[in-house]
This record gives C-alpha cells, sequence and structure tokens, in this order.
C-alpha cells in the first residue's frame, strides 16, 4: 500500500512558470480531488497532534479543505482565517508577507474562548509568512496553536524560521 508521501507525490502536478515566469507551481488539486489520498492526508496531518487541539483552524483559501476535514474527522469546530474585509464582526487583522505579494489576514476575535488550543492548517508552507501571521492573530487572542500542519513545504523558503518554537508536521518537501 502507498505511503501518505507517496500518493502525494504521484498526483501532484507541477506547473512551470505560473502564476509568474520562473515559479514552479505545485498543484495539490488533484490531491484533493482523490479520496483516499484526501483521507491520508488529513489523517496525517491530524495524527501528530491528537488530544492537543479544541479546534482546527484553516487559512484562506487552500486550508479550508483540510480544516474543515481535519475538523469532521476529529469532532472538533472550524474556524477561518480570512482574507481582509471577509468577516463580518470584530477581528484581528495583520499583514503579511508571502510568495507572491503581501496581503492582510483576518480573525473573529471571540470565534473562540481565549486559553483554547487550535491546529492550523493549510496547503503549502513557502516563505512562511501565511502561518506566522496566522500565528499572531491567535496569539492576540489569547489562543494557544497546537501546531502547524502542511500538505507541501518548500524548504527552500526557509517558512520554518518564522514560525517559532511551534511543531510543523508537513507531509511532503520538494
Ligand atoms: C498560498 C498557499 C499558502 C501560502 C504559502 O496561498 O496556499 O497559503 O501561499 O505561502 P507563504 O508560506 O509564503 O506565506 P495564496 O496566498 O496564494 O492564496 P490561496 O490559498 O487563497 O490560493
Ligand atoms: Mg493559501
Amino acid at each position: 500500500r502507498e505511503s501518505v508521501d507517496e500518493l502525494i507525490n504521484r498526483l501532484l502536478v507541477t506547473i512551470e512558470d505560473f502564476p509568474e515566469p520562473g515559479v514552479h507551481f505545485k498543484d495539490l488539486t488533484p490531491v484533493f480531488a482523490d479520496g483516499p489520498a484526501l483521507r491520508a492526508v488529513v489523517d496525517a496531518l491530524v495524527e501528530p497532534f491528537a488530544g492537543t487541539f479544541d479546534a482546527v483552524a484553516g487559512v484562506e483559501a487552500r486550508g479550508f479543505l483540510l480544516a474543515a476535514a481535519a475538523a469532521y474527522a476529529t469532532g472538533t469546530g472550524v474556524v477561518t482565517v480570512r482574507k481582509a474585509g471577509k468577516l463580518p464582526r470584530e477581528t484581528y487583522a495583520t499583514e503579511s508577507q508571502s510568495e507572491y505579494g503581501s496581503s492582510t489576514l483576518e480573525l473573529h476575535t471571540d470565534d473562540l474562548p481565549a486559553g483554547s488550543r487550535v491546529l492550523v492548517l493549510d496547503d503549502v508552507l513557502a516563505t512562511g509568512g501565511t502561518l506566522a501571521s496566522a500565528a499572531e492573530l491567535f496569539s492576540r487572542a489569547g489562543i494557544s496553536v497546537a501546531g502547524f500542519g502542511v500538505v507541501l513545504e518548500l524548504p527552500e523558503m526557509r517558512g520554518r524560521r518564522r514560525l517559532g518554537g511551534h511543531r510543523v508536521r508537513s507531509l511532503i518537501r520538494a
């Protein structure tokens, strides 16, 4: 039987020069589209953090796919870290430098009670700007980050350095 990293490596597609020249874009949509692969990915992301979180957070947009599945699988709730202007109530907001520019992320101030523990999921860890921003939002809300989980890590971009002492689980590196 294939391991989770073998499944991902078989299914992911590399697109040259997308979204701009020189970028080798790793497209994970075929991994999400495959039932056994999606389940294996979600299970592998959750497994090291079992019992250490009260909710799962997904980062817009591709992190939402993983977070909802992980929350359902573990009987926890899901919270959304969203791009600017999407959340209707009071938010914390932080600007992040990401692989392709800067963007603002927001979190409702009261989605989770202070003291909650959250597992934060996204599809890719590149520069780490996105997840570092998410960490800052949860810190402001008094919520502790149990860890980060991503399907794909791009180690050349050294994203882990920006994530302090948090545990980071990545399923493949490319
Ligand atoms: C991509 C990817 C991660 C982030 C990783 O999202 O889905 O969220 O970049 O890059 P970083 O580690 O350098 O921050 P993107 O901002 O393209 O948006 P999307 O998920 O809405 O497509
Ligand atoms: Mg994203």
